[in-house]
């Protein structure tokens, strides 16, 4: 029998989930369908139990719907639990076990498909809100020489350090972006987990902080060369990325968690890769 799969979001006609998953499983020869549903905003619980009683296998979660999905669950992972949010469920008789996959997959972009291992690195990450706490913990597990957490409003940027502190092998701090123009220290990773640049927005970071040989990664995907890549252009990183491998590594993680069978990912994320121009 055919397993059913789908995302749930609103609005959802952007996604690029079914043409993932449906690549996936005929690479790897898995029986499933995929499809995308437009959950109503308020109403996560009804779409997600709709498609559960109708006999689903689980389900990727995207905005406005990851906090819903966390109050849905029944068995939360860790990461799931310590970033907050849900991007991944599956379903197991009247269990509802739940996954965060989004900074595991950042991760694993940054480190295998770029090349950019972070043990021993100086990493700056921009931003504290969901973005940044789903990356916290994968990115302290790659024990970095040091990870230095900013965001415009210090508060927030205090409070993720305050609850992954007991995870810091390495240096681990926080700032203001203020502070930061005081920081002589250049980074190896600078990593915009604001969302600045779905408005055209640039955060207020200075082109010291980058290092020469530095890779620059912005989360958003498919915004072309965003305000943030075009200063780490200009400041000489090495290196610019978008989210698109991300996004596709994810997936893959989702893919591999619901059947067993971790897809390649390479093909799949040349052919969503838009030019950083
Ligand atoms: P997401 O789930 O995409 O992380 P979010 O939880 O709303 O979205 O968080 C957005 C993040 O981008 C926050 O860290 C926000 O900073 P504040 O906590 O001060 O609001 C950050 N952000 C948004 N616009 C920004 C800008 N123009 N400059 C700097 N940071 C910005």
């Amino acid at each position: 029998m055919t397993d059913s799969y789908a995302v749930i979001g609103n609005p959802i006609g952007h996604t690029k989930s079914p043409l993932i998953h449906a690549t996936f499983a005929r690479q790897t020869g898995q029986d499933i369908e995929y499809t995308a549903i437009e959950g109503r905003i308020g109403c996560f619980r009804e779409g997600a139990e709709g498609f559960r009683l109708a006999g689903g296998c689980g389900l990727n979660v995207t905005a406005p719907f990851k906090l819903d999905a966390f109050a849905y669950a029944t068995d939360l992972s860790e990461q799931a639990r310590l970033a907050g949010a849900v991007n991944a469920l599956k379903f197991d008789g009247d269990r509802i076990h739940a996954q965060n996959f989004d900074g595991i997959g950042l991760t694993r972009d940054i480190v295998h498909n770029l090349g950019f291992p972070m043990r021993g690195k100086r990493v700056l990450l921009l931003g504290a809100g969901g973005a940044a706490r789903g990356a916290m913990l994968p990115f302290l597990r790659q024990n970095p020489a040091q990870l230095l957490l900013v965001n415009r409003t210090a508060s927030k940027a205090q409070a993720l350090f305050e609850q992954f502190k007991p995870f810091a092998q390495g240096g681990f701090a926080c700032c203001s972006y203020p502070d930061l123009g005081g920081v002589a220290e250049k980074f190896d990773m600078v990593i915009n987990a604001t969302s600045a640049s779905l408005r055209g927005e640039l955060p207020p970071v200075h082109t010291s902080v980058f290092a020469p040989d530095c890779l620059a990664y912005e989360l958003a995907y498919g915004k072309g060369l965003t305000p943030f890549l075009r200063l780490a252009r200009g400041a000489g990183a090495q290196r610019l990325a978008d989210g698109v491998g991300m996004l596709v590594e994810q997936a893959a993680e989702a893919f591999a968690w619901w059947r067993g069978v971790r897809p390649e990912t390479a093909s799949m994320i040349e052919r969503l890769t838009v030019p950083l121009v």
